[in-house]
């Protein structure tokens, strides 16, 4: 049979709306009613046409945008908020389709998203129960602004590494400042940068308060200073020199600095933008090169960064500056600011643990973000960073102490006691049993609970 027109330009919103309306025929029709039967071939249909690359399906709606295997879709993602938010709804925001899958699988799935309740299976437990092997469901990355508003502290809780928690109060200070309309403070910035590179990347405990989950509403200087050090880590990792590396640091602490300029109920809103407001978050980046160019004593690249941290490798992105390719320090600090973003709270999004960070980061790599500079800070941060909270396959709850660098899905855990949150014992993830089998998997990476104590295991370790 003919593949429909539609699948020629592999529209992944057709997988997603073919998917969408078999879930509410099998939900309205009885089983074999042919409205299902209908549906389900053209959906078959759709499926074998992009199967036929050879390659899996990877479709993932990341921030309300639809990606096909990872390079976004070019249909008008408006028109089809409404599906998009159906499957939001149901918490589904990846599907993975592989060679070889049934209309049965595809007419389960359907039921499946129609009955889907939370329970304490997970999803792909749940599918497995009906004998769905091709397909799998990812969970929504609760990233959408329809979603309701949560309340996060202000500022992280709990105890911090001293400097890390010296260099968050000088930063707040200095962005309160220059909000105010004061100069901005080249002294404690200067000041600021040396504390980051000299103290606080030393600290493993700042690190992986950095690296993990941020379960507070990450405001602009926070968010600041962790790009700072996320900066240098990948800076360091791509061998920068210590001159440059310091130019980095100072670039990416004030790559947001124009965010000052703009109401804090705009850049803190949970409700989508309309265009204005959307236009007024925009312009931060120009604002901020405004601010750092009339200010005397900084690097001169300073600026550049803060103008052009917004735009992709390929020319996209804002401000519109024709087709100019960011400099090699903004797209480190383009790495560093999406990472960060997306491990942090906001009044409209839940942090996403570090793995599924890194996975949405290499799916951006080639279109918004260097591929090279995306693989060396997805190998040096690893998939479960020091400071992450970890769920074993013998149901074991630790915290990644140590990373092993060539296995970097096999970290070292200081295993938690669960009532106390104390550490009982070390387990190093990468042994293997007699068989030659690893003894232990990470399942999922968790939140930090309140009243765990990064410092007590990351100091012990
Ligand atoms: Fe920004
Ligand atoms: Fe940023």
């Amino acid at each position: 049979m003919s593949i429909p027109a539609q699948t020629s330009t592999l529209d992944p919103l057709a997988v997603l709306r073919g998917l969408a309306s078999l879930r509410k025929l099998a939900g309205s029709y009885p089983a074999g009613h042919p409205m299902i039967a209908q549906k389900l071939r053209e959906l078959d249909e759709v499926i074998a046409g992009l199967l036929r690359s050879g390659s899996p399906v990877r479709i993932d709606v990341i921030r309300g945008d639809v990606f096909l295997d990872g390079v976004t879709s070019t249909s008008d993602h408006h028109a089809n908020q409404q599906l998009l938010s159906q499957l939001s709804a149901l918490g589904v925001d990846s599907i993975h389709i592989h060679d070889g899958v049934q209309r049965g699988e595809l007419l389960a799935v359907a039921e499946f998203l129609w009955q889907y309740t939370e329970s304490s299976d997970s999803m792909a437990a749940q599918l497995a129960a009906r004998n769905v092997q091709h397909i799998s469901l990812g969970r929504l990355l609760p990233l959408d602004t329809r979603w309701r508003a949560q309340q996060w502290a202000d500022a992280p809780t709990g105890p911090l590494d001293p400097d890390y928690a010296e260099s968050l109060m000088m930063a707040q200070k200095t962005w309160e400042d220059t909000a105010s309309g004061k100069p901005l403070d080249v002294v404690t910035v200067r000041d600021l940068v040396q504390l980051l590179i000299y103290k606080v990347a030393r600290s493993n405990a700042a690190l992986g308060q950095i690296l993990a989950v941020k379960q507070y509403e990450n405001l602009t200087y926070c968010h600041s200073v962790n790009v700072a050090m996320l900066s240098l880590l990948l800076g360091k990792q791509v061998g920068l020199d210590e001159s440059t590396l310091a130019a980095l640091v100072e670039a990416a602490l004030l790559h947001d600095v124009g965010k000052t300029q703009i109401p804090l109920e705009i850049v803190r809103k949970p409700g989508a933008l309309d265009k204005s407001e959307r236009r007024m978050i925009e312009a931060h980046t120009t604002l901020g090169a405004e601010i750092l160019i009339q200010t005397e004593g900084l690097q001169p690249l300073t600026p550049v960064v803060a103008l052009e941290h917004h735009r992709g490798v390929k020319g996209t992105g804002y401000p519109d500056l024709g087709n100019a390719i960011p400099n090699p320090m903004s797209q480190i600090v383009s790495v560093a600011d999406i990472y960060e973003a997306i491990t942090g709270a906001r009044t409209y999004q839940a942090p996403t643990p570090p793995d599924r960070a890194c996975l949405i980061l290499a799916r951006m790599a080639g279109e918004k973000l260097n591929t090279g500079l995306v693989k060396t800070f997805v190998n040096a941060i690893t998939f479960f960073p020091i400071g992450s909270l970890v769920r074993t396959n013998r149901n074991e709850l630790g915290l990644v102490v140590q990373t092993n660098q060539r296995e970097p899905l096999h970290p070292v855990l200081a295993l938690v006691d669960e009532d106390t949150y104390k550490p009982t014992r070390q387990v190093d993830t990468s042994e293997r049993e007699s068989s030659g089998g690893y003894a232990r998997h990470i399942m999922q990476s968790l939140p930090a609970p309140d009243g765990l104590d990064l410092r007590v295991f990351l100091e012990a370790a």
